[in-house]
């Protein structure tokens, strides 16, 4: 990891004179003639707007030749914004870098896993470990800053544009350079890194540095543990780009907080928990998967774990859109309230602030089709009166925020156990890290209890439930960490495939899941995936667990040896047939959980039922699993956010007075299909 250089400087917690929520969106001036800038600020204010990203993309345009700058335009653009009291998100443009520094430095172009090289004439594609784009990002960035650090007009600064993507590894000489010292800082000695990687399998064996290379594409499966070390570095490579631009900014721009936009839960390229730590505020991207029914769920989750990397802390929706994108096999138009509906539940899990991509639509380029603030369609459109509404509507919530979430359940997320995971010769090629997230995920949201996410290592004494749907990789201090977690009173449920392997993707000695087997009071001897479409059955092992009987189960099952543990489910058939398929352990002061074969959403709420009993939580189930619920608490009141994504309107037993109408109640309130209610509650 690089060492973060700035010392901590006395920040804000939020944004620095922006006592409200914050309400905009990317604002590209730079595509439109300056006649229509002055508009654009006018109806900014009308639709409520109060933040806009500027110059995210400008780098071209900035710097036409390098060492030449052209700030004339953005001065007035900033000039402008500030009369009209927007503030202003000011952008590092060095996600794209221009012509000339291609054709100065054509070696700084990124070079795929298969050695082909990136060209120009799209955006993101030099190298991170490149010596010339981190002395040109560093030069533009510290231009920007010096010149801009005081306008009144900027209160935070954006850099770069979600790192990780479109590319994230890079092959060229300057990443092979790079990933060598990188090595080096990890392992010291060779000695120490053949023993990491295992090379003694294959006759992989390095005896100088020179020859260990990145993991480039070869005859057949390359050495996981060199993929896994070239994914750490990768993130390690890219967050040392923004670690350098960030001290620029401090030191030219003192007093002003510093972020870059997070894809948190679609982005697996970068280690967020580290990331979090280097940004003054969590900034995040979220776009709904259009093919996905329910992907208000999706929007949950990704929300939760924004907050989760922040600590808890207010945090910033970057970008979302106000319909459909363009990039998708089918780019749905949202619905009428959708865009309330998303936008209100980013601010339910804790966003101060909730900006869009884009202002004003694009009439040229890649992204024309794109929905924006402001459309093609222009203001008679329906999409530009639910944009005005829902400012109307972040006036009326302002007391909001600052307030916090809090949650009772744990989901453990580890980057580098997914890189590792997700690499080849895995028993079965339908383990699939995030779809075991996303399965014990959406039961807690149907049952309406919040969720945080943490790393394995994290201190999880405040949860009372902790799920471990896919610990594929687990370090012996994370390991001792869910064991103490149990043993002062925890209940620990983990899923299969988990424990599999230690930080080097080895085999833990003692086998698969021994790290956890105190915790567990169980082991597996072996993995016995079923083949495609095979189902296996389940049995009650005691008279109590009736619920077990006939649930069915795919994908996976696992022969398991009790060491302590009780049998609470059996497999009635497959390959597995009468032995333990879900066994509960008593360790210490809690419990641990182990279920071994994959049971779907539905099949998952008659495991958690008992689960829940032993965590002492309390599911809701008297209202519809599509009603979401999350509460924001502040110093004297809550905040009840409920959002009906039904088609059936829902009575919610919440007393108190609804901020986006004004009505009151002293039982509860009927929200229609379709809409949100936030409730002040005492
Ligand atoms: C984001 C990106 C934006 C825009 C948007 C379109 O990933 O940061 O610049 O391209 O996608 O949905």
């Amino acid at each position: 990891m690089s060492p973060s250089t700035t010392p901590p400087t006395a920040l804000p917690v939020w944004l620095p004179g922006v006592g409200t929520l914050c309400y905009g969106g990317d604002y590209n001036p730079e595509q439109w003639p300056e006649e229509v800038w002055a508009h654009d600020a006018k109806l900014m204010r009308e639709a409520g707007v109060n933040l806009v990203s500027v110059g995210i993309f400008s780098w071209g345009l900035l710097e036409p030749r390098e060492g030449e700058f052209d700030f004339g335009w953005l001065d007035r653009v900033l000039d402008l914004l500030h009369d009209a009291g927007i503030r202003v998100d000011l952008g590092t443009p060095t996600a794209s870098p221009p012509a000339w520094f291609f054709h100065a430095h054509p070696d700084a172009r990124v070079v795929t896993r298969d050695g082909t090289t990136l060209g120009f004439g799209s955006r993101g594609m030099a190298s991170p470990s490149s010596p010339d784009y981190r002395r040109a990002s560093v030069a533009i960035t510290r231009a920007l800053a010096r010149r801009y650090g005081s306008h009144p007009a900027v209160v935070l600064w954006h850099v770069h544009n979600e790192y990780g993507t479109p590319v994230s590894e890079c092959y060229s000489e300057h990443s092979a350079h790079a990933f060598r010292e990188w090595l080096q800082r990890r392992y010291r000695t060779l000695d120490a890194l053949n023993s990491a990687w295992g090379t003694a399998f294959w006759g992989q064996h390095y005896g100088e540095w020179e020859h260990v290379s990145p993991p480039s594409a070869a005859p057949s499966v390359v050495n996981p543990t060199q993929r896994l070390d070239f994914a750490r570095f990768t993130s390690d490579a890219l967050l040392a780009c923004f670690v350098a631009e960030r001290d620029v900014i401090h030191a030219e721009a003192p007093g002003i907080p510093v972020t870059t936009n997070f894809m948190a839960g679609s982005c697996q390229s970068v280690d967020l928990w580290a990331w979090a730590q280097e940004v003054d505020l969590v900034s995040n991207d979220h776009y709904l998967t259009a093919s996905d029914e329910r992907n208000h769920v999706g929007l949950a989750l990704s929300a939760d774990l924004t907050r989760s990397i922040a600590g808890g802390r207010p945090w910033l929706l970057m970008e979302h859109s106000t319909s459909a994108v363009n990039w998708q096999p089918r780019n749905l138009a949202k619905t009428p309230g959708e865009l309330a509906r998303n936008s209100l539940a980013h601010l339910g899990r804790g966003a101060d602030g909730i900006l869009f991509f884009q202002w004003r639509a694009s009439r040229s380029g890649a992204e024309k089709f794109h929905s924006a603030m402001l459309p093609h369609a222009g203001t008679g459109s329906r999409v530009w009166s639910e944009v005005c509404d829902l400012g109307r509507d972040l006036a009326a919530l302002a007391e909001v925020r600052g307030t916090t979430v809090h949650a009772d359940v744990a989901i453990l997320w580890d980057w580098q156990s997914f890189w590792a995971q997700d690499l080849e010769w895995r028993p079965s090629v339908d383990l699939d890290h995030r779809e075991r997230i996303d399965a014990f995920y959406d039961r807690l949201w149907q049952d309406k209890l919040t969720v945080d996410f943490a790393h394995p290592e994290h201190d999880l004494s405040r949860y009372r439930l902790v799920v471990a749907p896919a610990s594929y990789l687990l370090t012996g201090r994370a390991a001792e960490n869910l064991t103490r977690y149990v043993e002062a009173g925890g209940t620990l449920l983990v899923s299969y495939f988990s424990g599999a392997v230690d930080e080097d993707d080895a085999v833990p000695e003692g086998g698969y899941l021994a790290p956890l087997r105190s915790a567990l009071g169980v082991g597996v001897e072996e993995f016995l995936p079923l083949r495609e479409g095979a189902r296996v059955h389940l049995a009650a092992a005691q008279a109590v667990r009736r619920a077990f009987d006939g649930v069915s189960a795919d994908v996976w099952c696992e022969d398991l040896t009790l060491a302590g543990a009780t049998p609470v489910a059996l497999y009635a058939d497959g390959p597995a047939a009468g032995k333990p398929a879900v066994t509960r352990h008593e360790h210490g002061a809690g419990t641990g959980w182990y279920v071994s074969t994959r049971l779907d959403v539905d099949a998952l709420a008659t495991l958690l039922a008992p689960v829940y009993e032993d965590a002492g939580l309390s599911p809701t189930t008297d209202l519809p699993p599509d009603l979401e619920i999350v509460t924001r608490r502040g110093a004297t009141h809550r905040y009840v956010v409920a959002i009906n994504h039904t088609g059936r309107p829902v009575e919610v037993p919440v007393p108190g007075t609804d901020l986006l109408t004004g009505e009151w109640s002293t039982s509860s309130f009927t929200v229609a299909a379709g809409a949100v209610r936030v409730v002040r509650s005492a």
